[in-house]
């Protein structure tokens, strides 16, 4: 289990039962299907997302089955979600192994990305989940390929700002951190405020989460990470630390150098000095501590209990994190 969760045996036992049912569901007759997304499985990941569906549903009526089914299907949705990440930012490492795409090619790895979403909604109808939290999550994968289309649209232009940052990573990734705080809470029955404070807190969770992503590809590394650092640059994504460096960058040489597409390393390189030498790593920073302490302001507003208490340890480690 991620080491994310060591210090909290409940959850880590949890999200292991959430893991067989994954695993459980993702079995079929197809052994080439499965022996291709298992070790993606095994091999873990950090398993917020359910580990935040299940601390939200606690703030409810917690109903163990339905909530390690319902954390079991956001899980999926997720790695579906990557799977076709890695095809667009042609990824060659995902969770310490070889991608799907790199191993078993780009046409394989859309249907596999397929064969998964289709899985989840086929999960959702097993169960009785409302009606609303389908809708819910049918928008969230729909704002989640909205943020990517938005981000592979702006690829290697200068054009991207911090508004279009903010709106990109507010599709691809904080959608889905919402729905996970929020569909849990509501299949506990939890009031509506809560459900919506829940909502605001992942929303800010999931933006401080990008954006220390964002940061990690520039001074992250690969074997911690799992995934390959400093690829976004290569890829042509100005994520936000190349964002703020240009705003300082009033002689233009940073901006020259992106200009050019398809750099070599030593642009590369150039390019990562410039965006410390324009504080661009150090602004980033400081705005994924805003995020995070507006989800903490967040926390503090939900009633005392223990999901409270690890939530609060957890963001905290998030913004700290090196994988
Ligand atoms: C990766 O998410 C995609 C982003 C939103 C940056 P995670 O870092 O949560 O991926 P896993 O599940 O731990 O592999
Ligand atoms: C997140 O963006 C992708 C999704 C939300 C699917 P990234 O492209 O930065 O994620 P990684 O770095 O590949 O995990
Ligand atoms: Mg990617
Ligand atoms: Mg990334």
């Amino acid at each position: 289990m991620s080491k994310v969760w060591d210090k909290y045996p409940q959850v880590s036992k949890e999200l292991e039962s959430v893991k067989n049912i994954i695993k459980e569901n993702i079995k079929t007759s197809e052994k080439y299907f499965q022996d291709s997304v298992i070790p993606l499985v095994d091999n873990g990941g950090k398993m917020l997302r359910a580990a935040f569906l299940l601390l939200s549903a606690k703030f409810g009526k917690y109903d163990k089955k339905k909530m390690h089914n319902l954390a079991a299907i956001i899980e999926i949705l997720h790695l579906a979600t990557l799977i076709h990440d890695d095809i667009i930012d042609n990824s060659k490492l995902r969770r310490g192994c070889e991608s799907i795409q790199s191993k078993y090619g780009k046409e394989y790895a859309v249907y596999a990305g397929d064969i998964l979403f289709c899985q989840c909604f086929s999960m959702l109808s097993q169960d009785d989940y409302t009606m609303d939290n389908m809708r819910s999550i049918s928008k969230a994968v729909k704002k989640i390929c909205m943020g990517e289309i938005k981000q592979n649209y702006f690829r290697y232009t200068r054009k991207v700002d911090l508004k279009k940052y903010i709106r990109i990573v507010s599709g691809k990734t904080a959608a889905l951190f919402v729905l996970s705080f929020s569909i849990g809470a509501k299949e506990a029955e939890c009031d509506e405020n809560t459900v919506k404070l829940l909502g605001r807190i992942g929303y800010n969770i999931g933006m401080a989460f990008q954006v220390v992503d964002d940061l990690l590809d520039y001074d992250g590394e690969t074997k911690k990470l799992g995934k390959s650092a400093q690829s976004d640059l290569k890829q042509g994504y100005y994520t936000l630390p190349i964002i703020l460096a240009l705003q300082e960058d009033k002689s233009g040489e940073l901006s020259n150098i992106l200009d050019n597409s398809n750099f070599n390393e030593d642009e590369v390189k150039s390019i990562v000095d410039l965006v410390k030498k324009y504080n661009g790593l150090e602004k980033a920073r400081k705005i994924a501590e805003r995020y995070t302490q507006r989800a903490f302001n967040g926390i503090e507003q939900l009633q005392d209990c223990e999901s409270k208490d690890i939530l609060k340890q957890i963001v905290k480690k998030l913004i700290n994190r090196c994988y």
